[in-house]
């Protein structure tokens, strides 16, 4: 078995847990999951989710079930075996949402967050921490040691709740003598910072991250790759996507909306070897749209002879199924390196399943190594 805790049961994670819940139930396949039932050794259908986390009023001390409806997609059916929804820490998370929160950070000291969120992780004993709370913003560390003081002086406007989560999972490995995974499927800076790499290191420990390489940014890191191996020049790029989820409607906060566009840049100049000028972001918050997003794409370009052609790219692409299809395998390769007694990032993971880390490649020579990696 693959002992996963969830913290923020969303969208995300809720399709996580129902597209799971349905596969073990043999009422769906494995289309949408990178890997199928190609990782040997590690099924689907031993992943087993044992502790769930989040800090709405609403979930905390629910049932999965209870609440999936929210989601028009997802529903209860199969839904059995799931633990109550536990309290997190918040953290400024959910700040300018309509939701009430009941964090444990409310009440007790960071401190005393620590201690509850660390005995929830070495109780349940878990292999894998995935983190898919709310975009938050991004902020830099530079030292673990610097890390503990501000829990140690209660300073709760200097970490994130991803930080703090990260921080917990990495220091109950420590306590344990045991490695753990933490993947954050979220833009915060984790496998892109040194004191937190450094930190799974000493405590053999995975880090996979940072944010799910889902949709749109690992279509213009393939299709950069198609006109890098032509010759042919990208003029310019602007790449938009408009979206009714509450993820959306978080972006519509610029210090969450520059979070996300740093994770989507930079694949560009890595891929092709210049910079054209581009412009790719999420653009708006459209409630019909739901978790379908609208996406856009214009790519105009240079062919031989000082042609000038362009390609236009249009969709709707749902967006949670793609995130949650793709953390099956981020689970069970994470497993996977832990067993193989790897420690801090493993850059093949990375580089097919994230959106940032380090020099980027295209996701197709990304799943090349990723294969070879895997094949030992
Ligand atoms: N395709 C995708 O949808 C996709 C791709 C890549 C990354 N992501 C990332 O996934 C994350 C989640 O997206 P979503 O659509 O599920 O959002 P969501 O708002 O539906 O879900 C977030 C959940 O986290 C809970 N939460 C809020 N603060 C928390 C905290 N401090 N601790 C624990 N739980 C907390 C919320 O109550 C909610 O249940 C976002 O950061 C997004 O950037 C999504």
């Amino acid at each position: 078995l693959i002992r996963v805790g969830i913290f923020g049961v969303g969208y995300v994670g809720c399709t996580l847990l129902v597209g799971l819940a349905r596969l073990k139930a043999g009422m769906i396949d494995h289309t949408g999951i990178p890997l199928g039932e190609c990782v040997a050794g590690y099924r689907t259908k031993d992943i087993e989710p044992v502790l769930l986390v989040d800090v709405d009023a609403a979930k905390i001390g629910a049932r999965v079930g209870d609440f999936v409806s929210m989601y028009p997609e997802l529903d209860a059916e199969s839904l059995n075996d799931l633990p109550m929804v536990e309290a997190g820490v918040e953290l400024g998370s959910l700040e300018g949402m309509p939701i009430m929160h009941a964090g444990l950070d409310q009440k007790l000291t960071l401190e005393e967050c620590a201690q509850r969120i660390k005995n929830m992780i070495k109780d349940r004993d878990l292999d894998v921490v995935v983190i898919i709370t709310p975009t938050e913003e991004i902020r830099r560390i530079e030292s673990i040691e610097k890390l503990e003081d501000a829990i140690r002086a209660d300073r709760k406007d200097d970490i994130t709740a991803c930080q703090f989560y990260s921080y917990c999972a990495l220091s109950v490995a420590h306590e344990r003598g045991r490695g753990i995974c933490v993947i954050n499927g979220i833009p915060s800076e984790i496998a892109n910072s040194t004191a937190f790499v450094k930190f799974a290191q000493r405590t053999n420990s995975v880090i996979i991250g940072d944010d799910i390489s889902s949709g749109q940014s690992r279509l213009l890191s393939d299709l950069a790759e198609h006109f890098r191996q032509l010759n042919r020049r990208v003029l310019s790029v602007v790449g938009g996507n408009w979206g009714g989820n509450a993820d959306f409607l978080r972006l519509e906060d610029s210090k969450r909306k520059q979070s996300k566009k740093t994770t989507k840049t930079g694949c560009l100049s890595d891929v092709l070897g210049y910079d054209p000028p581009s412009d790719i972001k999420p653009h708006a918050y459209i409630g019909p749209l739901g978790d379908k997003k609208a996406i856009l794409i214009h790519w105009p370009y240079q062919a031989f002879n000082n042609t000038i052609d362009e390609l236009w790219v249009v969709g709707r692409i749902s967006d949670s199924p793609s995130a949650a299809g793709m953390l099956i395998d981020m689970i069970r390769l994470g497993k996977v390196a832990l067993d193989r007694g790897l420690n801090g990032v493993v850059p093949e993971i990375n580089s097919f399943y994230c959106k940032r880390f380090g020099k980027q490649k295209s996701k197709i020579l990304a799943y090349r190594e990723l294969m070879e990696w895997l094949a030992g």
